[in-house]
């Protein structure tokens, strides 16, 4: 009648082991993103968008061609309503014959569309294609990376994303598969409300054991999530309550331990919003006899004027609106007040405070066991939410110091840091649970032909996360486990099924195990709840216990070593009992299981593989093939944009350049004393000038068809034109300076010459009175008379030189090229530095002078002998 289940917990190492650069951690809200890069040696901070704003509008729109992302493609909607498309949140993996999508046109007036997989794309008009929800979101996360990429300076793959704990596996799944059609590669999801607890517990010391409410209040929903905090190697100098949020060091850890969620959609940030519209349209309709509903662009403007009179009316008792020409040149002026407000959102308030009771309640907590209620969320500043969460938890226990937009990204960016070994963070020990009650589901294979459902709880509601467990069942044949949610939680369009498994071989794998000598041989499925929330097949296999016929078989079985691990999956010969191996809670592996001994060989033999297929339910996957041409049509559209961008460039050069010519050209024809008149030819002049004609023709009326390269060449052949004479221009102004230089040179040498002579003079002088013989000149004759003739040599050619350039125009090319002079005057300076730098030394009389190869090796010093060289010269001191 009944079979028996086995469930086993079985703890997962870490999903990614260390190596990696930088980690993107994306908290992508319903109206708002925010992200975070970390990367050794960049300051861990809030990525800025474009506009050095800490959090992005979460939209995508286009405007015409152009497409749009952050607040500029949410303020498009009041000139395109339907290309702008903020909030996809509400409807990404979502069935499009969910409420979502009626909630969705509510707050914005997008065209939604089914697609094949019956979810929902959006339709612009501006003919840029139609594009899913996922694809749309992708290319908001490939817009954040391009933002963390610019502050990284180098590609950058991995993320974390936050997601409401309440998501669905088809969420889940969706938010996962738009990471990857962005372009980025998913590290987990986290919960936000866990995100928002790493946060906390990342600075603060917990010497006793502490219980926490976090409230997000978010554009699209309310959630409130139980965290308990403890750190179990508290320094003594934080022991006291009063200094519990002193900021530790990172040699204490933290344990956080994610006790309950709850949630409510009705009371969101967006439905407030939208009770305000609803309210201004009817004010404007009743005032002016007009309807609005086929006014996309009104509508649009009346949402976005929603949104500021709720962000006035948080801080301010009323609220004026003004919208200039708002339909058929009618000015709509209203006032809206916090009270006319509150009124409006009457029925909200019990919804405020509800996921926190709801999440006190599950964890079995009470206020009096709660520390603090840490708000979080742009909604949270909202004075009725504000007022309720108050009222039920008292002034005292709201947490102050806590940054409430920026809290979940930033303890999802510890989180992601925390699982690479490059950063040095504090130890936090998470453990995280799943929201929803997991069933599995299976008919019951009984002798008599009647079947039965029989429905069994693997993953309960608030079970951890990150867990695997095996389900053992007495089958024949094939069979379907069916994965679905317990409870339909009242969540609008919350999909209940979440997946088939069809398990097949199961008659050859029996038949073999049977064969080798197992008796009543099992199935056993282990399933999978991952970190991120989802769950899967693990392994599907036939086992059984093979009969051991060898003696030490024998002995082993008569010492009862051998048939106990199995005893309880083939004592029981009901069909349908369930019952759990190790209690549900407990995360460690269950003894059952695994062989007293650790002969893994045996083990092998007494299992065989068995094949499934999985058939997701509420909305299936998207096939690999599918994310691929997903991924290449937002590749190939940022081609587009990157090229428009380019041939755009190109057009700008090239008209920059076509004016700046011909500016040059009236110039020179007004004053002939310009440099381009100067250097240029007249037939130089006449052949740009035509060019110039042609190429502003061309520009007036094939440019717009015309291709960057085309645009580029059109701007090179003018370019090449002008460059004799840029580059006429540019010798000749440097030749007087390589002429003085030169000169300067010829002038040290000179100098050297002179002191030289100088010397020797008196060195014969004073050998002559005192009979010093030693006293010799630092310089051999032949040293000399290299010198001089190298400055008479240089001195003629240069004269040689000035002469030619004396009677030439400029606009001819010149006779020498200033590089000649330098190199001249480099080579005399050289000479001379080589015998100025000698050391005064005091050969012996025997020895001849030193030899110049043994002076070539002394190093030549500017500054020792600041007299003999020009130390203003460019070309020279550059040499140097
Ligand atoms: C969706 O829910 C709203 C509010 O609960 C209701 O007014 C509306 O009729 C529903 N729409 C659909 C299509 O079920
Ligand atoms: C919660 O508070 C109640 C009453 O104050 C107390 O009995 C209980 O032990 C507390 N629970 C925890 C987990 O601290
Ligand atoms: C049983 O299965 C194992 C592994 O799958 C295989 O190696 C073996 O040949 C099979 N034995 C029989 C009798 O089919
Ligand atoms: C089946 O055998 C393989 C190979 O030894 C082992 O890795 C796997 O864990 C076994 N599966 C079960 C469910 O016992
Ligand atoms: C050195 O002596 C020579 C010949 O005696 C003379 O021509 C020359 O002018 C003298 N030089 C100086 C710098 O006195
Ligand atoms: C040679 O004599 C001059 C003048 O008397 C003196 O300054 C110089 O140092 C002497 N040189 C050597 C190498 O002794």
């Amino acid at each position: 009648m009944t079979s028996t289940i086995i469930l086993l917990l079985l703890p997962l190492s870490l999903l990614f082991p260390g190596t990696f650069a930088s980690v993107l951690a994306i908290d992508y809200g319903t109206d708002w993103t925010k992200a975070s890069l970390m990367k050794p040696g960049v300051p861990f901070d809030v990525l800025l968008n474009k506009d050095s704003k800490r959090k992005i509008h979460s939209s995508v729109g286009w405007n015409r061609d152009d497409r749009l992302f952050g607040s500029d493609a949410f303020n498009i909607a009041t000139r395109f309503p339907q290309d702008s498309f903020p909030s996809l949140k509400h409807i990404i993996g979502t069935q499009f014959t969910s409420n979502k999508t009626w909630y969705y046109n509510q707050i914005s007036q997008a065209i939604l569309l089914e697609t094949d997989r019956g979810t929902v794309a959006l339709d612009p008009k501006n003919g840029a294609g139609q594009w899913t929800v996922e694809e749309l979101i992708g290319m908001q996360f490939a817009y954040v990376k391009s933002l963390a990429e610019d502050v990284a300076k180098e590609r950058v793959f991995d993320v974390i994303l936050t997601v409401p704990p309440y998501f669905s596996n088809a969420e889940r799944q969706a938010l996962l598969d738009a990471v990857e059609i962005g372009g980025l590669r998913p590290l987990a999801l986290l919960n936000d409300g866990t995100a928002i607890a790493v946060n906390y517990a990342m600075t603060r010391s917990f010497p006793e054991k502490e219980y926490h409410v976090i409230l997000d209040a978010g554009a699209g929903s309310i959630r409130a999530t139980i965290a308990s905090f403890y750190t179990p190697n508290a320094l003594p100098a934080t022991t006291t309550k009063v200094q519990r949020s002193v900021k530790t060091t990172t040699k204490e850890s933290a344990e956080v331990d994610i006790l309950a969620f709850g949630w409510n959609h009705a009371a969101s940030g967006n439905e407030l919003t939208r009770r305000i519209k609803e309210r201004l349209v009817q004010a404007f309709e009743e005032s002016h006899g007009l309807s609005l509903s086929n006014d996309g662009r009104a509508l649009a403007r009346i949402w976005k004027e929603a949104e500021r009179v709720k962000s006035i009316l948080s801080a301010n008792a009323d609220s004026f609106t003004t919208l200039e020409s708002l339909v058929n040149d009618i000015d709509f002026k209203t006032k809206t007040t916090r009270l006319e407000l509150e009124e409006a959102c009457s029925d909200l308030s019990p919804f405020f405070v509800q996921p926190a009771t709801d999440a006190l309640a599950n964890a079995g907590l009470t206020w009096d066991n709660i520390t603090s209620v840490i708000l979080s969320g742009g909604h949270s500043r909202t004075p009725i939410i504000q007022a309720a969460i108050r009222a039920v938890a008292g002034d005292a226990k709201i947490a102050q110091n806590v940054n409430a937009d920026e809290a979940a990204v930033l303890g999802a960016a510890f989180y992601g840091a925390s699982l690479s070994r490059q950063f040095r963070t504090k130890k936090i020990k998470l453990q995280d649970i799943t929201a929803h009650d997991i069933q599995v589901s299976y008919d019951s294979e009984s002798k008599s032909g009647s079947k039965r459902t029989i429905n069994t709880l693997i993953f309960p509601r608030s079970s951890k996360v990150n867990v695997k467990k095996t389900l053992t069942l007495k089958r024949k044949e094939d069979f379907t486990l069916r994965l679905s949610y317990k409870t339909p939680e009242f969540i609008p369009g919350f999909p209940q099924n979440i997946l088939d498994i069809e398990i097949s071989d199961v008659i050859p794998a029996l038949a073999n195990l049977t064969s080798r000598g197992a008796v009543d041989p099992v199935v056993k499925v282990t399933l999978l709840l991952s970190e991120s929330g989802l769950v899967s097949v693990h392994d599907a296999v036939a086992y059984g216990q093979i009969r051991d016929d060898t003696l030490t078989g024998k002995l082993k079985t008569l010492f009862g070593g051998g048939a106990t691990s199995s005893s309880e999956s083939s004592s029981s010969e009901d069909e349908g009992a369930t019952s759990f191996a190790t209690g549900s809670s407990s995360l460690t592996p269950a003894p059952a299981e695994t062989p007293s001994t650790s002969d893994t060989k045996k083990e092998a033999k007494n299992n065989v593989s068995l094949t499934w297929s999985i058939n997701y339910l509420s909305i299936r996957h998207l096939t690999s093939a599918e994310k691929v041409t997903s991924r290449q049509r937002l590749t190939s559209l940022d081609n587009a944009e990157e090229a428009k961008r380019d041939r755009e460039e190109a057009r700008n050069l090239l008209e920059g350049h076509i004016y700046r010519l011909r500016d040059l050209l009236d110039e020179a024809r007004e004053t002939p004393q310009t440099p381009f008149y100067e250097f240029s030819t007249e037939s130089e002049r006449e052949a740009i000038g035509s060019l110039l004609v042609t190429t502003m023709a061309w520009l007036a009326e094939s440019a717009d068809a015309a291709d960057t390269q085309i645009l580029r060449t059109k701007k090179r052949a003018l370019e090449t034109l002008e460059a004799p004479i840029q580059g006429r221009k540019k010798e000749w102004d440097i030749i007087p300076d390589a002429i003085m230089d030169l000169r300067k040179a010829l002038d040290a040498a000179t100098h050297f010459l002179l002191t030289a002579s100088n010397e020797r003079n008196q060195t014969e002088t004073s050998n002559g009175i005192e009979g010093e013989e030693n006293n010799v000149s630092k310089w051999t004759p032949e040293e000399i008379a290299e010198i001089e003739e190298l400055v008479s040599e240089t001195t003629s050619w240069m004269n040689a030189r000035l002469a030619e350039v004396g009677g030439q125009r400029k606009n001819v090319d010149a006779p020498f090229r200033a590089a000649e002079l330098d190199a001249r005057g480099i080579k005399i300076q050289k000479a001379v530095l080589r015998l100025t730098n000698r050391k005064i030394a005091k050969p012996s009389p025997k020895k001849k002078v030193p030899s110049s190869s043994e002076t070539g090796s002394s190093t030549p010093s500017p500054s020792e002998n600041s007299e003999a060289i020009p130390q203003e010269t460019h070309s020279l001191r550059d040499e140097l």
